[in-house]
């Protein structure tokens, strides 16, 4: 058990390698961050710069279909999760640390129901029967905000929105309310309107559930009034953190500053600018 004061996660000198044919290339070079009970931590950076590997090696899972070497230390709980055992790393997955991802059309098996696939996930971690995983399936779907659940529950993945699917995808990932909720590029494939009240039940939910929350995004824009600090990564490294408020006044490095210019401002000064 983890004394009052330790960090729910504490990544130290995290490195990730792929090899292919002998040749070994480094994605991620040694680094370190932490992240308190209940905190909401951002994660920025350009495409490639290695935010997806860094988010996966947290539940010591490789990039889909090959193998990543991992290296350092992640704490979580005070367990080190890098030696564990298997076994023991399934029982933290999804049920104490669980993971949204940025494509809500591919992670739904497009054959079942939406109620059967959140059942089966209630069901795995839990010792309720199908009648009452359905139950706590609908009151899921209700929590995040699907109107008419019961119902919604025996539709198909094909015919929900692409919001309603990342809404249902996220009633999966908080269904055994992990401490932890790892939010990969949550909104990027949705539409702007969409963005934001993905955005917004992702704020809710952290309130409600009292949930850690790892926000990663390309865009400063989805993080801002999302998370207290935030990471900037380049190449594998992490090269600025901080106090995400401190950040937007003044960034130190030039490649965050070239980030937040990209980001369109409300008061007119404009991209660029
Ligand atoms: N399965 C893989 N095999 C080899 N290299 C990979 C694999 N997945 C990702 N990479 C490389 O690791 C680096 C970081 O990727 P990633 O973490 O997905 O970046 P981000 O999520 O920040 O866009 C990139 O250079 C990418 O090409
Ligand atoms: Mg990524």
């Amino acid at each position: 058990m983890a004394a009052a004061d330790t960090p729910l996660l504490q990544v130290r000198d995290l490195t990730a390698q792929f090899g292919h044919g002998g040749v070994v290339s480094q994605v991620v070079n040694g680094i370190s961050f932490e992240v308190a009970a209940g905190e909401a931590v951002g994660f920025v950076g350009e495409s490639g710069s290695g935010k997806s590997v860094t988010a996966r090696a947290v539940m010591r899972l490789a990039p889909e279909g090959s193998s990543v070497r991992l290296g350092g230390s992640v704490r979580f709980d005070g367990q080190e999760i890098l030696q564990l055992p298997e076994a023991a790393m399934r029982d933290i997955r999804g049920r104490r640390i669980a993971m949204v991802f940025q494509d809500p059309m591919t992670s739904l098996n497009p054959v079942m129901t939406v109620g059967a696939q959140v059942d089966d996930i209630v069901r795995r971690h839990t010792g309720l029967t199908r009648r009452q995983a359905r139950a706590r399936s609908i009151e899921l779907l209700e929590l995040v905000g699907i109107r008419d659940a019961a119902r919604r529950a025996d539709d198909h993945p094909h015919q929900f929105s692409g919001g309603m699917r990342q809404r249902v995808l996220i009633a999966m990932a908080v269904s055994c309310e992990p401490q932890l909720l790892i939010a990969d590029e949550p909104t990027t494939a949705l539409d702007v309107t969409v963005q934001a009240q993905i955005l917004r039940l992702l704020l809710r939910l952290r309130e409600e559930l009292g949930m850690a929350l790892m926000l990663i995004s390309h865009d400063f824009g989805v993080i801002a009034g999302m998370v207290e600090r935030v990471h900037v990564m380049l190449e594998g490294d992490i090269v600025e953190s901080g106090p995400i408020d401190a950040m937007f006044v003044q960034p130190r490095h030039a490649y965050t500053r070239a980030l937040l210019d990209a980001v369109p401002r409300l008061d007119g000064a404009g991209a660029g600018a």
